[in-house]
Formats: C-alpha cells, sequence, structure tokens
C-alpha cells in the first residue's frame, strides 16, 4: 500500500472530524439565536460526520494502519460574520465543497496507484457527498425564496427539524 495514500486518508479522517465540529458549531450558533429546528439538523450532520470519521478509522486499520487523531482547528466559518439561517447553510455548503475536492484528490492518488479497494471504499463517499451538497443547495434555495417571510420560515424550520426526528426514529427501529 502506498504510503501516501494511507497519509491522505489519515488527513482526511481528521477533516471529517474538522467537518462534524463546524456543523457541532453550526448549531450552536442557530440555537443561540432560537432556531432551534435547524440547530437540530445541524447537530445530526455532526453526527454524521463523525460517523464518517469512523468510516475512514476502520478502513485506516483495515490496510494494518493505525489512524491518528489531530489537533482540530477550531470552525472557520468566515461567511458567518452575520448571522443568518441562510448565511449557515451556506457556510455548511463551503465545507462540503472543501470535503469533496479533499475527497476527489485521494481518489485521484488510488486511480494513479492501481488501488481498487480504496477506489471501491471511496465510491461511497463520493456519492455522499454529492448528495450532501445537492440537499444544501435545495435548502439555500429555498430559504432565499423564503426571504424575510417569518411564517414560511418557521414552517421550513419545522420540515428540516423532523428530518432529524424521522431519522432518529429509524435508527431505534420503531
Ligand atoms: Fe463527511
Amino acid at each position: 500500500m502506498d504510503t501516501s495514500i494511507i497519509t491522505a486518508l489519515n488527513k482526511q479522517y481528521n477533516y471529517e472530524l474538522y467537518a462534524s465540529n463546524c456543523y457541532l458549531q453550526l448549531a450552536n450558533l442557530c440555537e443561540s439565536k432560537f432556531f432551534n429546528g435547524f440547530a437540530d439538523w445541524f447537530k445530526k450532520q455532526s453526527d454524521d460526520e463523525r460517523n464518517h470519521a469512523c468510516k475512514f478509522g476502520t478502513y485506516i486499520l483495515k490496510l494494518n494502519s493505525l489512524p491518528g487523531v489531530e489537533m482540530v482547528p477550531p470552525p472557520e466559518l468566515s461567511s458567518l460574520e452575520q448571522f443568518s439561517p441562510l448565511n449557515a447553510f451556506k457556510a455548511a455548503l463551503e465545507l462540503e465543497q472543501f470535503v469533496t475536492a479533499s475527497i476527489n484528490n485521494i481518489m485521484k492518488l488510488a486511480m494513479a496507484a492501481g488501488d481498487f479497494a480504496t477506489h471501491n471504499f471511496l465510491s461511497w463517499f463520493i456519492d455522499e457527498q454529492l448528495d450532501s451538497e445537492a440537499k444544501l443547495i435545495e435548502i439555500i434555495a429555498k430559504l432565499t425564496a423564503i426571504g424575510e417571510d417569518v411564517g414560511a420560515l418557521n414552517e421550513y424550520e419545522d420540515e428540516l427539524g423532523e428530518i432529524k426526528n424521522d431519522t432518529i426514529k429509524l435508527n431505534f427501529g420503531d
């Protein structure tokens, strides 16, 4: 196994942890402004990102290497100097675009090395990134259309908050 691929996988392991922290901070920012439904949605993403990190960790272990938790920098959410739910989701999209670019780079390394196992492992993440970005683009479009309409904003927030609750129900099988 190419050591540069192991290094890249470990870097990605830490980027997923970073993404988890960013989503947690976005949840905190939303909750501090009483947007509890959006906060719930961001917390759910934070959990998903931690699970992504664990998937990378498990794969690195399968390669007989040790995943290393590094110092994760504090969330850099530059577009959030002025908080609004719309800006929070825009910051999330920027984060996902960064993660997508990073995963694509590891995929390029794996393809160049003829590393089919890493190629297959990463395929799930390529699909996941596409779905995450598409969902955020949809949310941003809806929030942009809603604009200053507080009633419509509350209704949409409830709708997103419920997605999180459905997932919890599915996880516990009831
Ligand atoms: Fe992720």
